[in-house]
Parts: C-alpha cells; structure tokens; sequence
C-alpha cells in the first residue's frame, strides 16, 4: 500500500493516526469488493441530489463521468487503493475528487459513510443470493440427472447407520434435493429483507435534506425503504440471516459429503468419485482419497464459525452504527465465497459419481431389509401388529443363526413362525416387493420416485 501524506482526518484532530492504528482500523483491503456496489448506490444518490435540486446538474454530469471512470479504472486493475484512505467508500470518494473537483466533494451531501455501507453490503448480497440461487438450481439439476438412472437400483436404506429398510438409490438422493429445494426457498425469503434501501438514514438520524428516498430505491431496485434510520444503520439481521442460510446448506452438503465418503469405502464400494475429484497418497500408492467431500465436510465448519462470529458481533451493540460493524464482512464475504465454490464443485462432482448397483443391491440383501415387510405381510392377514412383530423377530434370528436371508427359509420353515404365511409370502420378501408396496407420495416404490422427479423437474423450470 502506498501512503499519502500522513494527513489529519480533519481539523479538529491535532495529530496524524497513529500507523500502526491506521493499519488496524483500515478494511479497504477486503472491502473494495463492494466497489462495483457503491459505485452504483453513489450514481443513484446523485441522480436523486440533483432531482431534490440540493447539486446542480453539471455537478450530476461530473459525478457521473468520474464515477465511471473509476469504474474503467477498477475493472483493469489500474485504480490505486489506498490504506490511508482507510475504505472502498472513501478512496473512490478521493479519487472522485481528484477526477472532477467540487463536484466529487458534493457527493457525500445528506449521506454517511453508515448508511452508505450498509447500502453496499445490500446489493452485494442481493446479487450474491442471485448467483447463489443459480447454483443450487445447478446442483439440483445434477441430482435429478443421476436420480432419473436410478429408480430401480437398490440400495440398503439406513436408521442408526444399520440396515433398515430397502430405498432406490433415485429416493436417497431425493432427499437432498429437498433439502436443497427448502434451501432456496429460505434465501428467497431472506431476500426480501435484504431489498430494503437504508441510504437517508445519512449517520443515524437522518439528513436535513430534502431527500426523495423512494427514488434512490427504484433507482437500485430496492423494494422499499427502510423505516427506522436508527435500525438503518445498525440493523445486520440481513446478514446473520444469510450467513444461517448458507451454514444451513453447507450443513446439507456436509452431509450429502460424509454419504459419498462412505459409500466409496471399499467395505461399501456403492460408488465411485471421478478421479479429478480426488488425490492420491504421497506414500501409500493405492489410495485415492476423496478429498472434495472431505474438504466440503471441513469449510462447513468455518461456515457455521461464521454465523456465530456475526451473531456475537451484533449481541452487545447499543444503537446505533459501531465501528464493530466493520467486521460484518469478513464472515460474510468468506460464507458467500465458500458456498459458491462448494456449489459449483459439488454439483460437478455429483454429475462423476460412478454408481455400482450389484455391491448396493448385496449390501440390501444382508441385514434383513426386508422383515417389516414380513410383519406387514402377517397384519394384512389379520395378526396384530405387535404380534406379527414378534413372529418376525423369531423368523430373523432363526435366519441369523443359520446364515440365511428370510427369502431363503423354506414355506414350512416360514409357517413355524406363523400358521398365516402361504406362498405368496415370496413376493413381499424380496426387495422388489418391498419397494413397490411403499407407493405413496414421498415413499420409494419407483413410480412415486419417477413422479417426484417429473414434478421436481417441473418446479425447477416453472
Ligand atoms: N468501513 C466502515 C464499515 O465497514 C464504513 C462505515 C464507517 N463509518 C464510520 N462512521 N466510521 O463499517
């Protein structure tokens, strides 16, 4: 960074900031990224200053012509930002200055630096939720590609990580994409307070200006402004909100992730991750380490870390704006950014998986996936459930103990357990059978899974 001359804020101090203390206090290091933003929410301020008549219109021509030029200069890296000038806001208010003289100087009329930022942080976010809403739509896309091959195949489906009950694979992974679905709904709705312009909050108490602060909302496309100038300033629900919206996702992928860790074991061996999602061993040399989902699985944490970070942030903070407000983006900045790259790096990795239906379809055979149907099969002829329960319970250790599958017991075996087993039993003791009897919505016969994946397709393009 380079160093101006080591200037006064203003005349009212009587020394130069201390470096060191320059240094702490100076963010302009990682919030020139909302400079495309507060670029944008200055031209829509002075569009507003010179319709009020408080700047003149030549003052609006200058402010405009500088502003893009700044804007040219930013984009090829040829802008200078400067620590001393501690923020983004206030080196392109500088450099504005610099450009066209007076002008740049009136820009800051009936403004802060409070509202100013929070105006930024807003639209950052507003374009991030956009981005972050194409992809999870990507990654859901990914999902249903891989569910649509999969409506057949079998896999064990799990309760306590033992063998439960027999799913298809399409179901399983399903289930994510509902999580995914819930996902998008909730960044949606976080949007909505998100889109609220604070700019006229000016500090804290708003400006004698004659403000029109609705026209600054529908210059930026905020669905109005906000009510109170205190909570303007002050108010980071918005953030916290976000940033529980993506620790929420990264949660989901986190666990999507220790699945795919699991299945690629050798001892599951139910899929395998495309080699360029993974690395090898610098001295084992058979490994191949599924270093994605793992790493998904780690970011989480930092994620999360940065929800609570936000949240203690903010627990201690009378009205209104504090400087430790500051440090809102960081956390913020490094969610949006991790989530982005997890999205688009997950959902290339999903559309890599290998699927290996005759070790899921073993695994489904082992662990008796198919007793609850054998109970079922029992009610419907009319023994209670606990009872049938209990027949049942006998039948599998009886199976257990001679290493046999229930499907395998004989009718006469099977009859010992109960009188009402006849040979039609055969039918719900495969897992077929088990599969297509759970035909509702939301359960795992193939033709309910081929209809959630008809109507997800639907919503995701309606
Ligand atoms: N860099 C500051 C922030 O990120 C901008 C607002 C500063 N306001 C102030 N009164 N010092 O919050």
């Amino acid at each position: 960074m380079t160093t101006q001359d080591n200037k006064t804020w203003s005349g009212r101090f009587s020394e130069p900031v201390d470096e060191l203390v320059k240094r702490y206090t100076a963010s302009v290091e990682f919030d020139k990224r909302l400079a495309p933003f507060d670029i944008q929410a200055s031209l829509a301020h002075a569009t507003m200053l010179e319709a009020c008549g408080i700047i003149a219109t030549q003052d609006l021509t200058d402010i405009r012509r500088g502003l893009m030029q700044i804007k040219q200069e930013i984009l090829e890296g040829k802008f200078s930002w400067l620590l001393d000038l501690e923020d983004v806001h206030l080196n392109i208010e500088n450099r504005l200055t610099a450009l066209v003289g007076d002008a740049g100087k009136r820009l800051h009329t009936g403004r802060s630096r409070n509202d100013q930022v929070a105006t930024d942080v807003r639209l950052y976010l507003r374009h991030a939720i956009d981005e972050l809403q194409e992809g999870i739509r990507d990654l859901q896309y990914s999902i249903l590609d891989l569910a649509a091959r999969h409506i057949r195949t079998i896999m064990p489906g799990y309760t306590h990580l033992q063998v439960a009950q027999p799913v298809s694979f399409a179901h399983h992974l399903m289930a994510y994409f509902e999580m995914l679905k819930r996902d998008a709904e909730r960044i949606a709705d976080c949007r909505k307070r998100v889109n609220r312009l604070p700019l006229g909050a000016a500090a804290l108490a708003g400006t004698s200006y004659p403000i029109k602060r609705e026209m600054v909302a529908e210059l930026l496309g905020f669905d109005g402004v906000s009510e109170n100038s205190l909570d303007a300033v002050s108010d980071r629900d918005f953030i916290i909100e976000f940033t529980a919206c993506a620790a929420l996702i990264m949660t989901h992928l986190s666990r999507f992730s220790e699945e795919l860790i699991l299945w690629m074991n050798p001892r599951l061996g139910f899929i395998d991750i495309a080699d360029r999602f993974c690395t090898g061993s610098s001295i084992m040399p058979q490994k191949k380490n599924p270093d994605v989902p793992e790493l998904v699985r780690g970011k989480t944490g930092r994620v999360n870390g940065n929800l609570v970070s936000l949240l203690t942030l903010m627990k201690s903070q009378p009205l209104a704006y504090n400087k430790d407000n500051q440090e809102d983006k960081e956390p913020l900045f490094d969610s949006v950014d991790t989530l982005t790259q997890t999205l688009r790096i997950f959902s290339d990795m999903v559309r890599g998986i290998t699927v290996k239906p005759d070790a899921m379809r073993s695994a489904a055979m082992q662990g008796y996936a198919t007793a609850t149907d054998l109970a079922d099969y029992l009610v419907k002829k009319g023994l209670p459930f606990r009872d049938a329960h209990e027949a049942v319970a006998l039948a599998v250790r009886f199976a257990e103990q001679n290493s046999c599958d229930l499907s395998e017991l004989t009718l006469e075996k099977l009859k010992e357990f109960s009188p009402l087993v006849a040979d039609d039993v055969y039918s719900v003791l495969t897992l077929e059978g088990s599969l297509a009897s759970r035909d509702h919505i939301g359960g795992t016969a193939p033709r309910q899974v081929e209809a959630a994946i008809t109507k997800a397709r639907k919503d995701l393009e309606g």
